[in-house]
């Protein structure tokens, strides 16, 4: 033990006494009480799982057991590529650890450059713009764009990156009816002309592994003047002829005025960026209070962001073998009595539904005592009263490994009665 350590470990650690009616954790009793008697049943904490050792994109040591994971965002796999690895770290050892940064002052590298040049290559615009996360992209974009007097406009199932950003900013915020082209219409007609607007959605929402009709929504987006943003953290990678997203695949990329998407998931490391072909889109990074006012994301994660971007560009075999995973597992669940979050296969996300939280929580427990990580999700993430087990695949899942899911999902469901 170091003699620092063994100091703060002298000290006392009694927490500050804090009259009740002026406690500021008073608000959370609740969730705390709801938490402790969950706990209480025995069941394992589905929100403080440990990664002992990550052996490959679809397998991990949890607690000394070989599982399969089912639960993460790694679609295409990129986690352990070759050449993203060496990559970042050929960044690491010329440019170091970090940047110590903000974009606009020492913090943007060589490597950030590139890494917006990729973006640019990979989407065909004229402007790319990389931010630390998906979260602060959305965070900037959505609180920057539409100002004091304009309007946002979303969808009602909105990742909480969106909502942060509407409340982040001063613009007037009406919702919509989750995937509702009618209500999004009813909306943007009882708003005033002239103001500017904003409509912002969504290519696959990832709860429940849905997808927006783009087409429909961008139509009465533009019949009203609205400009639009379509939020691809979950499309990017496998959607489309370039892997662009569900507004590639769906045809609307003329009429999408900004994409905001994530490295977080099919790219493989961490990092947000949003891309437009607006012509003055570079002010952003003047005005954009979460691209100014943070450090850059270290010169090595955008390296390793600029080759896996790179990649996804020819990733036509996996994207297909990702499909083909999707079809089978979707198909697979169904078949045994499962509800899912869709009627058919719409993305690399399938949700199972659950009854409740102890059902959710006991087949959570049950398939991770088999072997198999899911994420359990439960409100806010998800619409209210709705539990479920979120299974996303991956490109490098093996067709044996889908046969292997689905088998556990079989034993753990009847083990738990989830199933009849
Ligand atoms: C739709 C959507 N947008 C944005 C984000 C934020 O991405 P990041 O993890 O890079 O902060 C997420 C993350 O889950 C998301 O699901």
């Amino acid at each position: 033990m170091t003699e620092a350590a063994a100091t703060a470990e002298a000290l006392p650690v009694s927490p500050v006494e804090v009259a009740p009616e002026h406690d500021l954790f008073a608000k959370f009793d609740a969730l705390i009480a709801e938490r402790e008697a969950l706990m209480a049943t025995g069941v394992r904490d589905p929100f403080a799982i440990v990664m002992d050792e990550v052996k490959s994109p679809t397998q991990a040591i949890i607690k000394g057991k070989e599982t399969i994971l089912l639960g993460t965002y790694n679609y295409m796999g990129m986690t352990f590529d070759p050449d993203v690895i060496a990559a970042g770290k050929a960044a690491l050892d010329t440019f170091g650890a970090g940047t110590t940064g903000s974009r606009v002052l020492n913090g943007t590298y060589s490597p950030h450059k590139d890494c917006e040049d990729a973006l640019k290559e990979f989407y065909g615009t004229e402007h790319a713009m990389v931010f630390s996360t998906g979260y602060q992209a959305n965070l900037g974009i959505i609180s920057t764009i539409a100002g004091k007097g304009e309007y946002i406009i979303l969808d009602a199932d909105s990742h909480a990156s969106i909502y942060d950003g509407c409340a982040l900013g001063n613009a007037e915020v009406v919702r919509f009816r989750h995937n509702s082209v009618e209500d999004l219409d009813k909306r943007l007609g009882r708003l005033p002309k002239e103001p500017g607007k904003l409509v912002v959605l969504e290519g696959v929402y990832s709860m429940l592994g849905d997808i927006a009709p783009l087409p429909e929504m961008v139509a009465v987006a533009k019949k009203h003047g609205a400009m639009v943003l379509v939020d691809e953290a979950h499309g990017m990678g496998f959607f489309g002829p370039n892997g662009r997203g569900v507004y590639e695949e769906q045809g609307v990329a003329d009429d999408v005025d900004f994409v905001v998407g994530t490295f977080s998931k099919s790219v493989g490391t961490v990092g947000g960026f949003c891309v437009s072909n607006h012509p003055k889109f570079d002010v952003m990074r003047l005005v954009c209070r979460p691209y100014v006012f943070t450090a850059s994301l270290p010169p090595s994660v955008v390296a390793t962001a600029a080759t896996s971007i790179r990649k996804l560009m020819h990733a036509g075999e996996k994207r297909a073998h990702l499909w083909r995973n999707s079809r089978r597992l979707h198909g697979g669940l169904k078949d045994m009595g499962y509800t899912l979050g869709t009627d058919t296969p719409q993305s690399a996300i399938i949700a199972v539904i659950l009854k409740d939280q102890t059902q959710a929580v006991a087949l959570w427990q049950s398939l991770l005592e088999g072997g198999l990580y899911v994420n359990m999700a439960r409100p806010p993430a998800t619409p209210a009263g709705t539990y479920l087990l979120r299974c996303s695949l991956c490109a490098e899942h093996s067709a044996e490994q889908v046969e292997t899911i689905l088998a556990m999902f079989q034993a753990a469901g009847h083990a738990v009665g989830a199933l009849a």
